[in-house]
């Protein structure tokens, strides 16, 4: 009885190996599961309770061994069975055509030969050692002749089969077999890494590569098996039986045993058709969800490609049509800080110049001052710069690795470099802004829009004049449109009487627009139309308005802390306060009658919200501006002061705390019901 009790349950340990080994392989491999999550990790929890109770059954094709196992000392090294080869470069389509004419004058056979064209995955090579169909051994690279045992890493690439076939109905494989294959990061899945780290704090890797052979080359496997490592197979190394002897059935094999293999293999016929894959692969290439940095050639007939022999390390019968680079390392020489036309202080990076994909870069967008802190990007650096399609070319981060000690912390300017007034930052968001109106290098921005047509709407004045008149130093601030004479017009180009008397007629109309449109004209940082209208509403004058203080201005419908700091620091600059004497002394100075007592009821008062993930109606930015102007909080973390979690789209480690210390959670919309179900109870 007892026996018969524990044959059934060692059937039933075999029976759940392959079935998870099965459902592992349809979710990571096929990307196509038949199961949910759920019933996966029942099946798991069962096929640990047995292996606890009988230590002794477990296997290392056990689902349990994905884990990796205990940390190592160090790497053992590991010969390869026969040499693991690198391949030679093509960066045109002639150096294809010169390859294939090189080969056809050592080999006459090459004429009629056909071809296979794959990605070429930028990953690290993995060589993949089958026993009895179980994965025994899996080593690196190394360099071609020994390579190094990871073969507790390997074990938790979760596409990595720990048994083949994975599918019974598949052929039986040889005893031994020795499999080629590229570990790799997705693109998906770097960029879901990174956030991830950022949003911890800490500090994002550079790229995927870098990334994979990092994560290969941990000591701890259970380090390895945090990361989201993947696989994908192209060759048989070594076979103790016959195997395919076309590189396009030896993919077909692979795939059979359960193997990855890339879907983006193509057969070619001839070298017309390789020509024809090489060029549509370089648009192709974005569609991948992996990174390529090129596409491998290779002869199908695996038996003439032998025979064709090897130069140096590089097989003949295969090449490489790479394409262009996009990404390159340099010197970071310098940051120099610019001040747009929005006010916005942008960081560029000055470049040792460098090529990339047929263009030299000199400089390269640094983002912003926080980009360049998180990445820890220091001025002398080694920097991997990425230049792809349109996008202008950007700092990556730095390889900390060549640092020498020489490179210098960047520290953002305290002041704009234009002007030299100091530079300002609204809470939330990463921007430094320069908010002197007389700016040089915002003048033109702010005379624009003060002229335009929701603002002052001074017809006939366009960028191309607004520009002229900058330029030529006829305007410093907006004030100076109001004391333009008409020889100073008749001085811009293409000005004659009637165009300059047209212009002036409609400065001086513009006198006249209500104090709504000058609030809004005047720029300030947060004020829109609308804001502007509100205002106008509640203070008679700019006089008045620029009394008004911080907690005032906060108790205004519609303005959180934000823009309430934002009136109070543009009123309190003394350049600004020139502007307004300036435009006080032209008669621009509407004057509104009504005046409303401040007094809104706040449905949000003594309530305190976090705020995670994306969401629909609102910019990170604009619900924390919801939120304030109704009088609630926002932090920044989830704590038992907590009185609301706002969960938008792809939420971060916020939402598992706050459901751990049970903060209450609401969607947007619900936060908007909220707060418009107790202003109508208020009224
Ligand atoms: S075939 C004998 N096929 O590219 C050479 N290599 O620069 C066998 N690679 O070391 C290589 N994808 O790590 C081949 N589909 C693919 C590949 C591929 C990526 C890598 C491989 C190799 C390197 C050569």
């Amino acid at each position: 009885m007892e026996t018969t009790s524990l044959e059934a349950l060692r059937d039933e340990y075999e029976r759940l190996k392959r079935e998870i080994n099965y459902h592992n392989y349809r979710y990571h491999v096929l990307d196509s599961p038949l199961i949910s999550d759920y019933e996966f990790d029942r099946l798991m929890a069962r096929l640990r309770e047995i292996e606890a109770a009988h230590p002794d059954w477990v296997t290392p094709d056990s689902p349990s061994q994905r884990s990796g196992g205990p940390p190592l000392e160090r790497f053992n090294k590991v010969r390869h069975p026969r040499p693991i080869l690198s391949l030679a470069n093509a960066f045109t389509l002639d150096d294809v055509r010169a390859w294939y004419e090189r080969l056809v004058r050592l080999d006459e056979r090459v004429r009629q030969a056909d071809f296979v064209v794959e990605p070429k995955i930028d990953g690290l090579t993995v060589v993949l050692h089958y026993h009895n169909g179980q994965f025994v051994l899996g080593a690196t690279r190394g360099d071609g002749e020994v390579g190094e045992d990871i073969t507790a890493n390997l074990r938790t690439v979760r596409a990595l089969p720990l048994r083949i076939p994975v599918q019974e109905s598949a052929p039986k494989p040889p005893e031994r077999l020795v499999v080629r294959g590229e570990a790799f990061i997705t693109i998906k899945d770097f960029e879901e890494l990174n956030r991830r780290l950022i949003e911890a704090g800490e500090k994002p890797y550079l790229n995927p590569r870098n990334t994979a052979a990092g994560s290969l080359r941990q000591l701890d496997p259970s380090l390895t098996a945090s990361r989201p490592l993947t696989l994908l197979t192209y060759a048989i190394v070594d076979a103790s039986d016959s195997v395919p002897t076309t590189q396009w059935e030896t993919l077909q094999y692979l795939k059979e045993l359960g193997f990855p293999v890339t879907k983006d293999a193509e057969y070619c016929a001839d070298l017309e058709a390789v020509l024809d894959a090489c060029a549509r692969w370089l648009d192709k290439r974005d569609t991948l969800p992996f990174e390529a940095d090129g596409i491998v050639i290779k002869i199908n007939d695996l038996r003439l490609q032998d025979s064709l022999g090897v130069v140096g390390k590089d097989p003949r019968g295969m090449l490489a049509f790479k394409f262009p680079a996009r990404e390159v390392s340099t010197i970071l020489r310098d940051i120099e800080v610019s001040v747009g036309r929005t006010g916005v202080l942008t960081p560029t990076a000055v470049l040792e110049p460098v090529e990339i994909g047929g263009v030299i870069v000199k400089q390269a967008t640094l983002h912003n001052f926080d980009y360049i802190a998180e990445k820890d990007i220091r001025i002398g650096d080694r920097v991997l710069v990425k230049r792809a399609g349109d996008v202008i070319p950007y700092v990556v981060g730095p390889i900390v690795e060549a640092r020498t000690g020489q490179e210098r912390i960047f520290e953002p300017p305290q002041t704009c470099p234009a002007c030299g007034q100091p530079v300002q930052h609204y809470e939330g968001e990463v921007a430094w802004y320069c908010v002197n109106a007389a700016c040089p290098a915002q003048i033109i921005r702010n005379v624009e829009h003060f002229v335009s047509r929701s603002a002052m709407d001074i017809t006939g004045l366009g960028i191309k004049i607004v520009e002229q008149l900058v330029k030529k130093g006829l305007v410093h601030d907006v004030a100076d449109l109001y004391y333009l004479t008409k020889a100073d017009l008749l001085t811009l180009e293409g000005f004659a009487d009637k165009k300059a008397d047209n212009i002036l007629r409609a400065i001086e109309a513009s006198k006249s627009r209500p104090l709504a449109r000058l609030i809004n004209a005047l720029g300030i940082h947060g004020v829109g139309e609308v804001m502007a209208a509100t205002l106008a509403g509640i203070y008679p004058d700019l006089d008045a308005l620029s009394q008004a203080t911080e907690e005032e201005l906060q108790q205004i419908e519609g303005i959180g802390p934000n823009i309430a700091q934002s009136i109070v620091d543009w009123f309190s600059r003394p350049t600004n306060r020139k502007v307004l004497e300036k435009l006080k002394a032209a008669g621009v100075w509407p004057v509104e009658k009504k005046q409303v007592a401040p007094e809104v009821p706040l449905p949000l008062a003594g309530l305190t919200f976090v705020v995670t993930g994306t969401l629909k109606r609102f910019s990170r930015e604009e619900v924390k501006e919801y939120i304030q102007s109704h009088g609630g909080k926002v932090s920044e973390s989830v704590s038992r002061n907590t009185s609301y979690l706002i969960v938008g789209e792809n939420p971060g480690s916020k939402l598992e705390r706050a459901r751990a210390l049970g903060v209450p959670i609401l969607t947007e919309e619900e936060l908007i019901a909220m707060v418009e179900h107790s202003s109508a109870r208020s009224q």
